[in-house]
């Protein structure tokens, strides 16, 4: 196994931030992992896990090992009348694996086109987009603990799943690398083409029987039109998580802002879209140095080229401050922050 000592992490995260790593490696599969994390060897801490690094904000070099999960394949590993299993390696690309799917015709992860990572990074954060979430195609997962050096499989209940959140962001963070994620994929599709934008484009591109394939270029051609292209700009999607406030919290907003965007949610909540917040603070666009926030997302944080991981967290900081003085809203990350 080889292990390269101080290597820049520029090329292995979306925000193009130039840390670098006392130790790192790759992994195919399981038994690599294991000899890497072999009691024999010492490592200064407990390994950092990449996958397509695209919801990580470094803001410091890593003085441990660094590992990154190459572990690849796809495979149908169970099928019945309605339904195909397909199990995939983490360190398969996420929009790679979709694509595979709907050149199959298997629905079900069509409205999360286009979303940077990796497939072993989906169940992290429960990605979501266009009305769809990861725990509404998601069976089960397995990952090796690296503590106890075995592989435990984790069901949909197991891993907690909320918005943007799972037991690997809490009670389980930086305790299990993932090995692989099986998905259940429908044979006949349910569409899901509720979300606002997205009847908008189905309408623009003159669909009026949207199918699995169309309902992807629809994605593909919202997320391209409005969020950067982590190649040419560096970023990590979404930087904060939308908040949720208590409905007579969102009333009183509503009556001093009548703009606001909200969301209402089954518990009785509501889910405030935090780039209108954002823009109505006037960070849209704003830029200093090479850290901006996007023109088209003011949720999406953006590197134009050499910015350094403390000069995203201070600009993210004095978002969050602006919002909390203007609104009395606090913005969590939806990054995570190293
Ligand atoms: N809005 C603004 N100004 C902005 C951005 C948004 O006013 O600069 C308003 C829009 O007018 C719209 C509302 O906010 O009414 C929602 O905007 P959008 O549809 O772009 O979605 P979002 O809530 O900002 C979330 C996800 C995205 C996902 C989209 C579509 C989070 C944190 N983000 O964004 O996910 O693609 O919905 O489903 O939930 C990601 O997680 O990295 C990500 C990109």
């Amino acid at each position: 196994m080889q292990i390269q000592e101080n290597i820049s992490l520029k090329p292995l995260n979306s925000f193009g931030i130039d840390v670098r790593a006392r130790y790192f490696s790759a992994f195919d599969d399981i038994d690599q992992l294991e000899e890497i994390l072999s009691p024999g060897r010492q490592w200064p801490a407990s390994p950092l896990i990449l996958g397509g690094g695209s919801n990580i904000l470094f803001t410091k070099d890593v003085e441990g090992l660094v590992l990154k999960n190459n572990i690849k394949g796809i495979a149908v590993i169970h099928e019945d009348a309605e339904h195909v299993y397909v199990k995939a390696g983490a360190g398969e690309n996420w929009h790679q694996f979709v694509q595979y799917c709907i050149g199959r015709n298997w629905a079900g992860l069509e409205n999360l086109s286009l979303i940077p990572g990796n497939v072993g990074a989906s169940p992290m954060q429960n990605i979501g987009a266009y009305g769809v979430e990861l725990r509404d195609v998601f069976l089960d997962l397995e990952a090796f603990h690296i503590g106890e050096k075995r592989i435990c499989t984790f069901t949909n209940f197991d891993c907690e799943f909320g918005y943007r959140d799972s037991v690997f962001k809490k009670k389980y963070k930086d305790q299990f690398v993932i090995i692989n994620v099986t998905f259940r994929l429908r044979k006949r599709p349910i569409l899901h083409t509720s979300y606002g934008s997205l009847e908008q484009e189905l309408d623009r591109m003159g669909v009026t029987q949207p199918d699995i394939r169309s309902v992807a270029q629809a994605v593909i051609n919202i997320r391209s039109s409005k969020l950067p292209d982590p190649k040419k700009i560096g970023n990590a999607g979404s930087f904060f998580k939308n908040p949720e406030v208590a409905l007579p919290v969102f009333e009183a907003l509503k009556n001093r802002f009548p703009g606001i965007v909200g969301y209402p949610l089954d518990n009785g909540n509501v889910k405030l879209a935090a780039g209108w917040l954002i823009e109505q603070c006037g960070w849209k666009g704003y830029r200093k140095g090479d850290a901006g926030c996007h023109d088209r997302q003011a949720l999406v944080l953006v590197n134009y080229g050499n910015a350094r991981g403390a000069d995203i967290l201070q600009l993210s900081q004095e978002i969050q401050a602006s919002v909390l003085q203007q609104f009395s809203v606090t913005l969590n990350t939806e990054v995570n922050i190293f």
